[in-house]
Formats: structure tokens, C-alpha cells, sequence
């Protein structure tokens, strides 16, 4: 197991299902309300497990991947845009489901996520494939995959602070 693997077959899960609800126009609400439901619990716990397992970590071994400057660097906008991505998926609950709107926020969150999904496996997951043992990928993939099996349903979205997790990870996840 390696937990790279396990966040690239979830990024992965995530573009199918944006795609799908772009090719559900016209469906009924509680069609889209059922696709929509299980990407936005995937999006959130997928960032909140990234937060606990992976980027921690990172922050020790990693040396900036591709165009990053430092792993703490990559780390800050890959929070930053976690934030931003949870703030879009917030968004699209506000509008009725099915609506002009609605499909207008979801594209929001996609392009977000999109953007950032990009950016993840470009440099935090590279770097992190590089300066991490196999061992120690194999074992955060355990908790990784438990982690987010264990919370399909979803998960409360918690924004967190880029410049606190940097400096000190735990005491930002605490505040969750
Ligand atoms: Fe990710
Ligand atoms: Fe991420």
C-alpha cells in the first residue's frame, strides 16, 4: 500500500464524479442530491485526511516538488486551497438542487478542485514519493484508507488556519 496511491485513486473518484453530475442535467434532485452528497463527503474527508497523514509529514521530509519552492510552501497552498475548495462545496448547499445556481456552484467547487488536484499531484505527492520511505507510505496508507472508509457519510468541514498548520500541524487539527 502507498498512501500517494490511495489520494491519486481519490482524486480520481472525485473528477469522475464532477463529470457525472455535468451529465446530469434534467435528472431529478434527489438524483443529483444523491451523486452531489457523496462527492462533497468524499471532497471533505479526503482533504481532512490529507490534513492528518500526509501533510505533516511532508513538512518533515519533503524538499519542494516541481515548481514549489519548499515542502512548507506546497503545504500552505495546498491548505489554502482545501479551505477554499470546503467554502465552494458550502456554497453549492445554499442553492436548490438542480437549479441554474446550483449547477453554477458546482462547477465553482470543480474548477477549484480541479486546480488544486493538478497542483497536489505535481508537487506535494511527487515530493513526497521521493523523500518518503516505502515503508513509511505503506503505513500512513493504512491509517489513510481507514480513515477515510471509516467516514463515507462525511465529515464536519473545518477550515483551517495555512500559517498555524505550517508551524505546527497538530495544534491546527486540534482546533477541529
Ligand atoms: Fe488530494
Ligand atoms: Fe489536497
Amino acid at each position: 500500500m502507498d498512501i500517494t496511491d490511495l489520494v491519486l485513486d481519490q482524486h480520481q473518484q472525485q473528477r469522475h464524479l464532477f463529470a457525472a453530475i455535468q451529465q446530469m442535467r434534467g435528472a431529478k434532485p434527489e438524483e443529483l442530491g444523491a451523486v452531489w452528497g457523496a462527492l462533497k463527503a468524499l471532497l471533505d474527508v479526503h482533504a481532512e485526511a490529507e490534513e492528518r497523514f500526509l501533510y505533516p509529514r511532508l513538512l518533515k521530509v519533503g524538499a519542494g516538488g516541481a515548481d514549489a519552492d519548499s515542502a512548507e510552501d506546497e503545504t500552505k497552498d495546498a491548505i489554502e486551497d482545501h479551505n477554499e475548495i470546503r467554502d465552494a462545496g458550502e456554497d453549492v448547499e445554499k442553492h436548490k438542487v438542480g437549479s441554474d445556481d446550483w449547477f453554477e456552484a458546482v462547477t465553482k467547487a470543480d474548477e477549484a478542485n480541479s486546480k488544486h488536484l493538478a497542483e497536489e499531484e505535481r508537487q506535494g505527492l511527487a515530493d513526497f514519493r521521493q523523500h518518503a520511505s516505502l515503508d513509511e507510505r505503506h503505513q500512513l496508507g493504512i491509517r489513510f484508507l481507514a480513515f477515510t472508509s471509516g467516514h463515507r457519510e462525511g465529515i464536519k468541514a473545518v477550515d483551517k488556519d495555512p500559517d498555524g498548520y505550517v508551524k505546527a500541524p497538530e495544534k491546527e487539527l486540534a482546533k477541529g
